[in-house]
This record gives C-alpha cells, sequence and structure tokens, in this order.
C-alpha cells in the first residue's frame, strides 16, 4: 500500500505533463492527514508555486478565516490538496490533458487520508469531483455522495473575494452544512 509520503515522493518528481517544465514548486498538500475534513481546490497560484503549499495567498487567507470562524479549525484540523499540483501559466483552468495526468495523485489522496466530507472549492474542482459541466452557483446549497464520504461544494475563496459580502455567508452556509456531516 502507499504512503501520502511515499506519494508525495512522486509527485514532487512528476513530469507527466507540460506544467512541470513551468513550475517552481509542486504543490501537493497542507493540513493534517488524519483529518476527517478535506478541502479541493484548482491548481496553485503564484503564491503557492513559489512557496510549495496550497491556499498561502489573499485567498488562503480568507479560507483559513472562514474555516476558523465557521468550523473552529486551522490547518491542523483539516487536509487540503488541490486538482491539480503545478500552477498553470498565468493562473488559466487547467486542461483536460493535466488534469488526467494528475487526477490519480488527488484520488490517492482522498483514499489515504479517507476524509468524511470532502468541500470542492469553486467551479473547477466541484465539476472535476462530481463529474458535471453545472457551475458550483447551481451545485451548491447541497450535498452529494462521493463514494461513501460526503462533498459539499462551495465558491472558490478567491471567487468570495471579489463577490463580496453575500458570496462569503454563502460559502459559510455551506461550511455549515459540512459540519453538520463532521459530528
Ligand atoms: N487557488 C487554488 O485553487 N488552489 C490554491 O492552492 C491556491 C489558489
Amino acid at each position: 500500500m502507499t504512503t501520502l509520503a511515499d506519494l508525495e515522493a512522486v509527485a514532487l518528481g512528476c513530469v507527466a505533463c507540460p506544467l512541470a517544465s513551468g513550475r517552481t514548486k509542486v504543490v501537493f498538500s497542507a493540513g493534517n492527514p488524519a483529518a476527517s475534513l478535506m478541502l479541493v481546490g484548482e491548481a496553485p497560484g503564484h503564491d503557492e508555486d513559489l512557496v510549495g503549499e496550497p491556499f498561502v495567498g489573499r485567498s488562503g487567507q480568507l479560507l483559513d478565516r472562514l474555516l476558523s470562524e465557521e468550523l473552529g479549525l486551522d490547518r491542523t484540523g483539516c487536509y487540503i490538496a488541490n486538482v491539480v499540483k503545478c500552477r498553470p501559466p498565468g493562473n488559466r483552468d487547467p486542461v483536460p490533458l493535466e488534469v488526467a495526468a494528475c487526477r490519480h495523485f488527488l484520488e490517492s489522496q482522498v483514499e489515504l487520508v479517507s476524509p468524511k466530507v470532502i468541500v470542492s472549492l469553486g467551479n473547477f474542482a466541484s465539476r472535476t469531483l462530481l463529474g458535471v459541466t453545472e457551475g458550483v452557483t447551481s451545485l451548491r446549497g447541497r450535498s452529494y455522495s462521493y463514494g461513501s464520504r460526503v462533498l459539499v461544494p462551495t465558491f472558490h475563496p478567491a471567487y468570495a473575494l471579489r463577490g463580496g459580502g453575500v458570496v462569503v455567508a454563502e460559502m459559510r452556509a455551506d461550511l455549515v452544512r459540512a459540519k453538520k456531516f463532521l459530528l
């Protein structure tokens, strides 16, 4: 059985798609691999590529604040990963070939961390995990089964930063929805 450490070591040397040539660091995960809550974002941005950790920029600060205020959790109480582990140039959405090359890492992370609840952050992660084409605005507001787990889609914190109070309030409501499945 592979461990998360083995998987991370493979990811750090991965050249399976063209994003490898443009990255500074592979961004594998943050947080606690024993957590019951896993958050899944899209792909590293500029700051994450430099630091090698997901959600370290402004959207990460909002995410940390909402996790603390709604769930009483910091990064030791959840596990965070992205669908794609290397930064797409100019922060564009990952393309299907990149997702196809990278997806097995996320799937293995889900199996090894074995969270009760997965919160998908934004259109891209929500669509990819649920295998649907709808946007997060219509997907959010309810929970889905994801194998034996529960998936709760919510907005991406970068969108919430631009969208203001209403979007942040809806993100809070989604986190409260996720919390009920953690109890
Ligand atoms: N946006 C994401 O989706 N993931 C990160 O790690 C940072 C920004």
